[in-house]
């Protein structure tokens, strides 16, 4: 295998998984490896991937995968592993079992990769990338989860559509953690630099906080069988590019915490700088009362999540 190119290795063939090596390779960021437990599903899919490049013009390499080996060296890690939210489950109701499979992801990544940039996507998300720092004592630079970037994908869709307009033209921030209790920021949500605020009613804008607070919970209940994917996985390549092409992109993302916002020792959705270091600066926003009260709030469900990881790391030895 040639991998002089970035190498990004993806865990996870899932629907998450799979997008996300598929916008990695159309971008052509770098080699991809797919890796799953499940015997033939990433050699499958990494085919496949592999043989629309002559059609999508794109020609890194995609590696379909069982073997941890294959991921050695990764400069970028996406983890998606774990199992998807049912309808009427909460992300915290997936703690336990994806608490399992992100720390026994993170102990084989960190056999052969000494300094990758890890990016968690999988559920409960603030809990998850706490677990995999803790297991990868990775400096805080190079963790991240995705979150804040799709949720305020969801709030600029839903703001382009109430007010008709186009969706290039609207920008959005949602902070906090990816539950309930996440943090829509309407000061901070723009049409062409024009706050919502002026542009809706206040009814108007509850409804569309509303609606980004249960943004992955409604895709849920669509679909049945699984959750959102397409959002999700486009969400984290424009974190991957950042990183890649070092393009010190200020985006909403589960950052480290240490007296950031008045929290430490959680991950937290943050606006930070993200470049070829990772998340390179943290930026504090002087907040109202109001959205104090909202993010403390959030944050103490994260805290809580964070202790159950650290009862959970506890009790298997670690
Ligand atoms: C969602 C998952 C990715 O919000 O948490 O759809």
């Amino acid at each position: 295998m040639n991998f002089a190119r970035d190498k990004i290795t993806v865990v996870g063939a899932g629907q998450v998984g799979t997008t996300v090596a598929q916008l990695c390779a159309y971008k052509n960021l770098g080699n991809v490896v797919l890796i799953d437990i499940v015997e033939g599903v990433p050699q499958g899919k990494a085919l496949d991937l592999q043989e629309s490049g002559c059609l999508q013009a794109f020609d890194s390499l995609v590696v379909g995968t069982n073997d941890y080996k294959d991921t050695a060296d990764s400069d970028i890690v996406v983890i998606t592993a774990g199992l998807p939210r049912k309808p009427g489950q909460s992300r915290e109701d997936l703690l336990a079992i994806n608490a399992k499979i992100v720390k026994s992801v993170t102990e084989e990544i960190m056999k052969y990769s000494s300094n990758p940039i890890i990016i968690l996507v999988s559920n409960p998300l603030d809990a998850m990338v706490y677990l995999a720092k803790k297991v990868s004592n990775l400096p805080k630079t190079r963790i991240v989860g995705m979150a804040g970037v799709l949720d305020s994908a969801r709030l600029r869709t839903f703001v382009s559509l109430e007010l008709d307009c186009s969706l290039v033209d609207v920008d959005a921030m949602v902070l906090g953690g990816h539950g309930d209790s996440m943090v829509p920021m309407p000061r901070y949500t723009t049409v062409s630099g024009i706050p919502i605020t002026e542009l809706m009613n206040q009814d108007q804008i509850d409804r569309l906080v509303e609606r980004t607070r249960k943004g992955g919970a409604e895709i849920v209940a669509l679909l049945k069988n699984g959750s959102a994917f397409t959002a999700p996985g486009a969400s984290v390549v424009k974190m991957v590019e950042a990183i890649l092409h070092d393009k010190k992109r200020i985006l909403p993302c589960t950052a480290y915490l240490e007296g950031e916002y008045g929290w430490s020792d959680i991950f937290f959705g943050v606006p930070v700088k993200m470049g070829i270091d990772g998340m390179e600066k943290i930026i504090e926003l002087k907040l109202t009362d109001e959205e104090t009260v909202a993010l403390n709030k959030s944050a103490e469900e994260v805290k809580k999540t964070c202790d159950e990881v650290d009862a959970l790391l506890k009790a298997c030895g670690s």
